[in-house]
This record gives C-alpha cells, structure tokens and sequence, in this order.
C-alpha cells in the first residue's frame, strides 16, 4: 500500500491518502469496532455485502444519485447520528462515490459543528478528485453544489479493488478528473497517462495504483497552498466552465466527466486563440481524449443554454476567470473572459 499526506497550510491540518488494493475490509473492521458511523451507497453496498456492514444502527444507506444530493438527505444523515447516538469524538465513514462523499461529508461537517470523517471513494471520480481537499456540498433547487463547506477529511482510504464493478461510463467519467489535473499542473504525468492508455482502460491494478495516488497527490499540493479557493486552487476548474454549458444544454444527459473532456477542447481551443498555450499542448489534450473514446465536439440545442457558463461560480462583472493549460501542461488563469466569447467557439 502507498499513502501520501496533505498538509493544510492555513489550519495546520494534516491527513493521510491510502492507496492499495484488498485492504478496505480491515480499515472497515477497524471502524466497526470503534464508536463510527458509515453513510453508504445502496449501490456499493447490494455489490459488496461481503465487506460492508449492513447494521441498520450503524449504517445509513444512502439512495445517491445527484437528485438526493441535497438538505434533505443531510437532515436525514443528521437525524440517523443524533437517533443512534453520535457524539462528538464519534466518526463518520462515507463510502460511495462523489454524490455520498460530498452529501456525508457535508453532515459531518455540521453535526455537533464537526465530527470526525473518513472518506472511502469507490468511484473513480471521487478517488482522483473529490474525496481529496475538503470540498462538501448538496444541491439546492437545482443548482449544483450550491450549499456547503470545507471541512477536511482525517483520512482518504482508496482500495483499487472497487474499480472492478464500475461501468465504463463511469470509468471514464472519473478519469477525466485524472486528465484534468495533469494537463493544469505536471506534463510528466500526462505523459504517463498517454504512455499506459492500454493498461488504463483494461484498469490494471499497479497502473490504477500510481496514477491515482499522483492525482491525489497533485491535487493536494493545489488544496495544501489554497484551500478555499482563492488562487491556484481555480486551476482545478479547467474544462468546467465549458462543461457547466453541456451539462445544462444537455439537462444532464451528458455525464459530467465527458462534459468536462468537450470542455477542455473548447477551453484551449480559447487559450489557443488567445496566445496563452500552444498547439503542440492542444493538440496533445485533445488526441488524448480521442483515443480514450471521449467526444471532443458539442453542438448545443440552444446557444441561451450555453450562458449558463456566465452563471459560474467564479463570475465577476467584468467576466469569469478561465482555467487553462498553458504550455508544457502549466496552468493559466485568465480573469475576465467574456462568456460570448466562448460560446462564439461553438
Ligand atoms: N468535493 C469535490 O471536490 C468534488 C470534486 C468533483 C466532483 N464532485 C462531485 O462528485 C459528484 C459525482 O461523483 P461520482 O461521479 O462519483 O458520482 P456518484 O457518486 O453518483 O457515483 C456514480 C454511480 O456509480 C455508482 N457506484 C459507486 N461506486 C461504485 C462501484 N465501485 N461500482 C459500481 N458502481 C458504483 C453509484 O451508485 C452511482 O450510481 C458530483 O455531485 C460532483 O459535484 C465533488
């Protein structure tokens, strides 16, 4: 097994990552015996009875899907703790993919102001990026990640073993995520992906393995330097801001990992433009996501749809800021991009 730390640089905060394969079942039987709660995908849990308790005191299962990522199921998670009796040295284990961890940590944040949390992604979305740096949310009246806070983990426990029951939607759904965070921060790394496509899409362990502890790893040094999101941490947006616009045009029909792929081909498409990458980096981003079977182009159904990018978190009056990979795979924010003059590229 490898792990790495993250060090929270404005609190002092610090956690490990685990990253292994067929060790989940005792970190679980660990818990267990201890004072700990578990919030559990019903998914994960009807695929992996064998390693997962099912104790109706101690487990709540959690019917995901981005429709019950909301106060609602928050109040009912904080419900079940207060009902079973947590308290405030109790733990609270999510295990799930990014819908469970981002709705359970978001409860444990809150209960008692703050119990302690331990995050086991079992997609490959939530391994690469979001059980990592602290970001907790539900939805509020349809606007995603509306409500929330950042509240840290104190342990990351990723077990390869649970990216065997994954489709290959889901699949390469995370692992854009992995994309993302390479072509913004480590041209090494994505050499690494481009090098091991075969033996990342047959999801050979030792591959999985060290590509996901150096995303996380990579991640952490961006969440370490800036928490909430002030700076460096926007870099982490590239290909969100384009894929906010699919994801509404679509009515969330296209998965969000493949709305970012389409999203950072019309991002740097915009950079490319622009003078702030060039066409060997484009060029690079988007035969990757090719060979990977991501689409790479969107015709929207309705360009008022696409304004939906200017409804981004991170827009001002003057414009948003735009996450790009700039050359040689280092990341660019640019401040004030008019939303036009993204979706004139569409
Ligand atoms: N907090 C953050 O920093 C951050 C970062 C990125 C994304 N997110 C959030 O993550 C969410 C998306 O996460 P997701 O893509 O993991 O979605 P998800 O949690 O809905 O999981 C996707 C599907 O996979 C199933 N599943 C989970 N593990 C499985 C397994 N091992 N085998 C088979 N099926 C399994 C789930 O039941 C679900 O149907 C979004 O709500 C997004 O906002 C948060």
């Amino acid at each position: 097994m490898k792990s790495t730390v993250v060090n929270i640089l404005e609190t002092k905060k610090s956690y490990n990552i685990y990253v292994g394969s067929d060790f989940i079942q005792d970190r679980i039987a660990y818990y267990l015996e201890r004072d700990s709660f578990f919030v559990l995908d019903a998914k994960v849990a009807s695929l992996y009875r064998n390693i997962i308790p099912q104790d109706s005191k101690r487990v709540f299962l959690f019917q995901g899907g981005e429709k019950n990522k909301t106060l609602l199921s928050t109040e009912k998670i904080l419900t079940f703790l207060k009902n079973n009796g947590a308290l405030r040295d109790s733990t609270l284990v999510s295990i799930g993919g990014g819908i469970t961890g981002d709705t359970a940590a978001f409860a444990a944040s809150l209960y008692m102001r703050g119990i302690k949390l331990v995050q086991v992604p079992t997609t490959l979305l939530a391994m690469v990026d979001s059980s990592v740096g602290g970001k907790t949310g539900v939805n509020l009246k349809g606007i995603k990640n509306n409500i929330g806070t950042f509240y840290q983990p104190s342990e990351v426990l990723i077990d390869s073993y649970f990216l065997n029951s994954l489709t290959n939607k889901e699949y390469l759904n995370g692992f854009a995520e992995a994309i993302k965070i390479a072509a913004v921060q480590d041209e090494e790394y994505f050499d690494y992906l481009e090098d091991n496509i075969s033996y990342i899409l047959a999801r050979k362990k030792h591959v999985m393995e060290n590509l996901i502890l150096k995303a996380c790893q990579l991640k952490a040094s961006v969440v370490e330097q800036d928490e909430k999101e002030s700076g460096i941490r926007k870099l982490l947006n590239f290909g969100h801001t384009v894929a906010h616009g699919i994801e509404s045009d679509s009515a969330y029909k296209v998965h969000h990992g493949y709305a970012v792929a389409m999203g950072m081909v019309y991002e740097s498409m915009y950079a490319l433009k622009h003078g702030y990458t060039d066409e060997k980096t484009f060029n690079k981003i988007k035969d990757l996501l090719v060979k990977l079977g991501y689409p790479v182009a969107y015709k929207p159904k309705n360009m008022e749809n696409m304004l939906a990018i200017s409804k981004d978190k991170k827009a001002c009056k003057e414009g948003i800021a735009l996450a790009v990979a700039g050359k040689n795979m280092q990341g660019v924010i640019i401040n004030n991009v008019k939303p036009k003059e993204i979706i004139d590229l569409f």
